[in-house]
């Protein structure tokens, strides 16, 4: 069983470039970014803040999550829209700040890791999740051109949106997923660092599986 890990900040275009990998290759995919997302909007719908850490425990071990054709299931309910809103992102990265709530979620997400393979992206998959991966990515842009793309997804949905806006999110963002003292967001020599700022979603998909050694 092969993994293939890809972390990196928001809209470094990790989701769609690991999501085509796995298409390519017939391997699994987890966004374990949709993990801490799901958990921030039913923590948001319960009138729950950041710090309520034990009842968010809670709320995990009763969590119904399920990944079905690209779409997300939280007892049936399908959220994959709700998730993509900048205030559950915000939450999400609030939450993902505290240890005990990361490890309650490891076992999930490594149940992902079945044959023939698992294409992954996150924060820490490459770090703390799947630290053993075949191949581990860090990819990257600059913050600008990653407030371009974010801007460009949001606009259809959100008139009010405003590129500078976007831009302060990721940079306050990139800054809490960084500097956090659980699994910040980081990489080391065994990951191979790529800035796509100037590669299309497919070029980046190809240049990773040209680095697979399997
Ligand atoms: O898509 P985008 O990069 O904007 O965010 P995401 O991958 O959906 O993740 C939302 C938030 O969840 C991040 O800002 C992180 O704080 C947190 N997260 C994490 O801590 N660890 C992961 N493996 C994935 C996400």
């Amino acid at each position: 069983m092969q993994i293939i890990t890809i972390d990196g900040p928001a809209s470094s275009g990790k989701g769609t470039v690991a999501r085509l990998i796995a298409k390519k290759l017939g391997f699994h995919y987890l966004e374990s970014g949709a993990i801490y997302r799901v958990v921030a909007l039913i923590s948001i719908q319960a009138s729950l803040n950041s710090l309520d850490i034990d009842k968010i425990l809670a709320l995990i071990d009763k969590m119904k999550l399920t990944f079905v054709g690209g779409r997300v299931f939280v007892a049936n309910v399908d959220v994959t829209e709700s998730l993509r809103a900048e205030e559950v992102g915000m939450m999400a990265s609030l939450i993902a700040k505290n240890d005990v709530i990361r490890k309650r979620l490891l076992d999930f997400q490594r149940g992902f890791a079945t044959t023939p393979g698992l294409v992954t992206d996150g924060r820490d998959m490459g770090s703390v999740v799947f630290p053993n991966a075949n191949l581990k990515i860090f990819l990257t842009a600059s913050s600008q051109i990653r407030a371009n793309r974010r801007y460009e997804q949001l606009k259809e949905y959100n008139k009010n949106i405003t590129l500078d806006n976007v831009l302060k999110g990721i940079i306050a963002r990139d800054k809490q997923d960084t500097e956090r003292s659980s699994a910040p967001l980081t990489y080391d020599s065994s990951f191979v660092l790529l800035d796509n700022a100037n590669m299309s979603i497919e070029e980046t998909a190809r240049h990773i599986i040209s680095l697979c050694k399997f």
